[in-house]
């Protein structure tokens, strides 16, 4: 046993449970090995000669089976996690999970999409951008709005046909727009092909047929921008996932974003996404105002 306590071992022990070919039995002896390791290492400071590579990869096998949800390097020793995903652990507070009105409003995200993104906590600050907005004058817009996951939660939750408000989804309905991608974005290889969006508008079209006042613009952001006939906007969900349209539509509604208005950006804080945060906060300063990080990744900003 005295051979295991290596930070060798750990490698080993990692590869196994990544790619776990036994019966349930032998990735439970695998995990209680892995314990049994690091506790070794630890009592006998070799814990610090892991490499960083091998202590993620700790994790991340230990995520994967499952384990960090009882046992986080975030946690203290005997606190759960309440939050574990979209690259957010968190112990706090998170009781919006089982509120009814969120779980339904997520579910009918889900339905829009197809799929779930487990982006939770992200919906949680969209829906709570919506009802802040709906207590002001103003029209919704989104940019960037694919099959509908935010905006249709967003709508369940507001109960969008008993507000007599109007909601403007723009988007190409098919991905990017390579004319309307940066250099720098191109550099770490950002094209109209990234993300892998296919051709969604009847898709999208179907999707948002139960709710009223609804328009959807489609074409490519910044030339469909004079399409959308509002002259106040409360609410401006952006999210395209590279800076040019994002920054135009930004430069484009400031003048119409009533007092109080929110704005959200997707993606603001996401890795390999540092070019539209940093374009976004250049937009921002130029207007005297600064953009809020959001752990869950996004930035908000409420204008003055
Ligand atoms: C991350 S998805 C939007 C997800 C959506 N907000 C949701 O909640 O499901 C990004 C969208 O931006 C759109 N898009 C990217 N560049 C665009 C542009 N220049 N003009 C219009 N839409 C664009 C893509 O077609 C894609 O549907």
């Amino acid at each position: 046993m005295a051979q295991e306590l290596t930070p060798a071992a750990a490698d080993t022990i990692v590869v196994s449970l990544l790619n776990p070919s036994g019966a349930p039995a032998g990735a439970a002896h695998l995990v209680a090995k892995l314990d049994h390791l690091v506790h070794g290492l630890r009592v006998s400071g070799h814990l610090s000669e892991l490499s960083a590579d091998q202590v993620k990869n700790i994790i991340w096998a230990l995520h994967d089976a499952g384990h960090l949800r009882s046992a986080s390097p975030v946690a203290p020793e005997g606190v759960s996690p309440t939050y574990d995903q979209d690259g957010l652990i968190s112990i706090h507070n998170a009781d919006f999970l089982e509120e009814p009105r969120f779980v339904a409003a997520y579910a009918r995200g889900i339905a829009a999409a197809g799929c779930d993104y487990n982006f939770r906590w992200r919906v949680h600050v969209g829906l709570w951008a919506a009802s802040h907005a709906s207590k002001l004058a103003g029209d919704f817009v989104e940019c960037g709005v694919n099959r509908g996951f935010m905006s249709s939660a967003m709508m369940q939750y507001l109960d969008w046909n008993q507000l007599s408000r109007r909601f403007f989804l723009l988007d190409t309905f098919r991905g990017l727009d390579e004319r309307f991608i940066a250099d720098e974005e191109k550099a770490i290889g950002r094209s109209a092909a990234s993300f892998g969006y296919a051709e969604c508008f009847e898709e999208a079209r179907k999707n948002f047929a139960e709710f009223h006042n609804v328009f959807l613009i489609r074409g490519p952001i910044p030339l469909t921008l004079p399409d959308v006939d509002s002259e106040q906007v409360c609410y401006l969900h952006l999210d395209m996932n590279c800076a040019p349209p994002e920054v135009a539509a930004l430069e484009y509604f400031w003048e119409k974003l009533v007092p109080g208005a929110v704005v959200l950006l997707d993606d603001y804080g996401a890795p390999g996404h540092g070019f539209q945060k940093t374009s976004m906060d250049r937009v921002a300063r130029e207007r005297g105002q600064q953009i809020l990080t959001l752990p869950t990744c996004q930035g908000l900003l409420i204008k003055e």
